[in-house]
């Protein structure tokens, strides 16, 4: 299985069993985490014990107190952390589908019940809760292709390919408030339409396309 497979597989799951992720499975997610957070300069950390990180009434109807660990999202408090959180995130969020787990990203949950470690200067913006899912969730209403991108004449196959995964990206309740623009020099500038956790979604995007894009575009920060 590829990332575009996982991609393609990927979908929010909210009810987990009580199954603890397998001793090998943490070693490579933590080769993984160790591996992104020096690419990206952040501090992402898995927590085996979620513990009451999703005790708050919202996280409990939608079951995601089920959840038996989660990977906190932190890093240095600068412009771009919160995209780079989501890029470097979701290749995350990849690998674990590729280990066959399931995931949810979630910017509502209990700050005061994690228990991570966040250093002065970093910033907790984010967690996702991973685990093996009852279920593996379902696919997403989406936008049209039409209305998330801006372009003149032709667009070239990997661009279309790019933003097609584009599209199946998670974003925060959905929203898919972001545009891909095409240049006339070929390049592609990602634009932020605003709304929550919108710079996460925009680096989530990024990568998403990217893969899609297939060398055509690289994504820097
Ligand atoms: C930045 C971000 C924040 C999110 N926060 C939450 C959350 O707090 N609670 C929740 O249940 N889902 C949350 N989600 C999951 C989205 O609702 C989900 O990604 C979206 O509905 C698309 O569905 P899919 O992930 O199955 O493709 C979040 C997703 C993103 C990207």
């Amino acid at each position: 299985m590829s990332e575009l497979d996982a991609i393609r597989e990927r979908h929010s799951v909210r009810s987990y069993t009580p199954e603890r992720i397998q001793a090998e499975k943490i070693v490579k997610l933590n080769e993984k985490i160790r591996e992104l957070n020096e690419a990206g300069n952040l501090h992402l950390q898995l927590i085996e014990d979620a513990g009451n990180t999703y005790n708050r009434f919202f996280n409990k109807v939608a079951g995601l107190g089920s959840a038996p660990s989660v990977i906190a999202c932190a890093g240095p408090d600068d412009e771009t952390v919160e995209q780079r959180i989501g890029y470097f995130g979701e290749k995350l969020v990849l690998y674990a589908q590729l280990l066959g787990l399931n995931t949810c990203w979630t910017g509502m949950f209990n700050k005061k019940n994690i228990s991570a470690d966040v250093r002065e200067g970093e910033k907790l913006v984010i967690c996702i809760a991973i685990g093996y899912g009852n279920d593996n969730g379902k696919p997403h209403k989406s936008k049209d292709m039409e209305q998330v991108i801006e372009s003149k004449g032709d667009r070239p196959f990997w661009f279309n390919n790019g933003v097609e995964l584009a599209l199946l990206a998670p974003t925060a309740i959905n929203q898919q408030k972001f545009l891909i623009r095409l240049n006339e020099d070929q390049t592609v500038d990602f634009i932020d339409k605003g709304g929550l956790f919108s710079q996460v979604d925009l680096g989530i995007v990024k990568c998403h396309f990217e893969i899609g894009a297939e060398g055509h575009v690289k994504v820097e920060f």
